[in-house]
């Protein structure tokens, strides 16, 4: 199956959730908003793709309310994730501490999580407790790469290897226990699935890198956030920490230009500064170095050529992603 076929079954599934309306709309309003489509459901696609990839159609049937829960965690951790970015837009629309407030992301957030166990919970028996022992591994990965993402904007100490383990635990470890979890409730046995959680989470790290170019480089209504975030975050995205390490005069100039007040200004001569190394190149040898990683471990994981190839063709798909 391939990942436009399965985001579209996802968001078949997503317009199904019915919550409650009335007197706590401030609660589940804008975790309908939030989960509204315009995500392109990857992390649940992937789950749903693996679920096929070892167990068929009927695998992928089982495995729905898995990946729903899958994508609803990925939506709380944006609500949360665009109070600590302090950022206004998503998916073209404002986020959802701009439409509404902080506390509002952060309450309707908690319940996003607390729904996504629940699906997460209505997984067969037999793979339950493994199942969220994955799941909630997963999530306090996250939230450690979160917190290590956040202390990384004031510490001028850090290093590309300190970054890869910051986004695999932010990003890697969710793309990771997608691809383990399907794999599970596919059929595999517990060694295929941890090569497709290894496939996952080097796909997370090459998306992650993408993410931060696009972040500089991109269009912003195709990505559908605002350009020059990262910059103006102090964030160590994998463009500075490259360039802070090219040892190259423009490494102390972005040193300086990193300590003016943020803005327009501040993005334009950051940006300068980045086009002079050509920082486009070290990105597209870095995602295809992870991708080619993870089409190691997807070899690994015992599927059959031709079932191994949608998971190759939503690699290509997404090392080239403008969005
Ligand atoms: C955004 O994820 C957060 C990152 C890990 C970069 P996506 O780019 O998958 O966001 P949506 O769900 O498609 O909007
Ligand atoms: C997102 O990283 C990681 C998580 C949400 C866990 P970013 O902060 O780069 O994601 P975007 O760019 O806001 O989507
Ligand atoms: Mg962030
Ligand atoms: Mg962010
Ligand atoms: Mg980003």
């Amino acid at each position: 199956m391939k990942l436009s076929d399965a985001s579209a079954l996802v968001e078949g599934a997503l317009r199904e959730i019915e919550l409650p309306a009335g007197e706590l709309n401030g609660l589940y309003e804008p975790i309908s908003y939030g989960m509204n489509a315009g995500g392109k459901r990857l992390r649940p696609g992937l789950l749903l793709m693996t679920a096929e990839a070892f167990g068929g159609d009927k695998a992928t049937e089982g495995a729905m309310p898995a990946a729903v829960g899958m994508e609803m965690f990925h939506n709380f951790t944006l609500l949360h994730d665009d109070v600590m970015d302090n950022s206004a837009m998503r998916r073209n629309r404002p986020t959802v501490q701009a439409k509404w407030d902080v506390n509002t992301a952060i309450l309707s957030g908690d319940t996003m999580l607390t729904l996504a166990t629940q699906k997460m919970m209505t997984v067969p028996d037999a793979l339950l407790r493994e199942v969220l022992d994955i799941f909630n591994a997963m999530a306090i990965k996250v939230y450690e790469g979160q917190r290590l993402d956040m202390d990384f904007e004031t510490r001028n100490d850090v290093t590309t290897q300190d970054y890869l383990e910051m986004i695999g635990a932010k990003t890697g470890a969710l793309l990771g226990a997608s691809a383990r979890i399907g794999a599970l409730l596919g059929g595999a046995d517990s060694k295929a699935a941890a090569q497709m959680e290894r496939f996952g989470y080097l796909l997370g790290l090459a998306f992650q890198i993408q993410d931060d170019w696009l972040d500089v480089y991109g269009d912003s209504t195709t990505f559908g956030k605002p350009i020059g975030g990262d910059i103006n975050n102090g964030k160590k995205s994998f463009l500075l920490l490259t360039a802070l390490e090219s040892g190259t005069p423009e490494a102390t100039a972005l040193k300086a230009a990193m300590e003016m007040a943020p803005g327009d200004t501040k993005i334009k001569t950051v940006t300068r500064i980045y086009d002079k190394l050509n920082l486009n190149e070290k990105v597209r040898k870095a995602v295809s170095h992870y991708s080619s990683e993870a089409l190691t471990a997807l070899k690994k994981s015992g599927l059959a050529e031709e079932a191994r190839e949608p998971f190759r063709a939503l690699i290509d798909k997404l090392t080239g992603r403008k969005r």
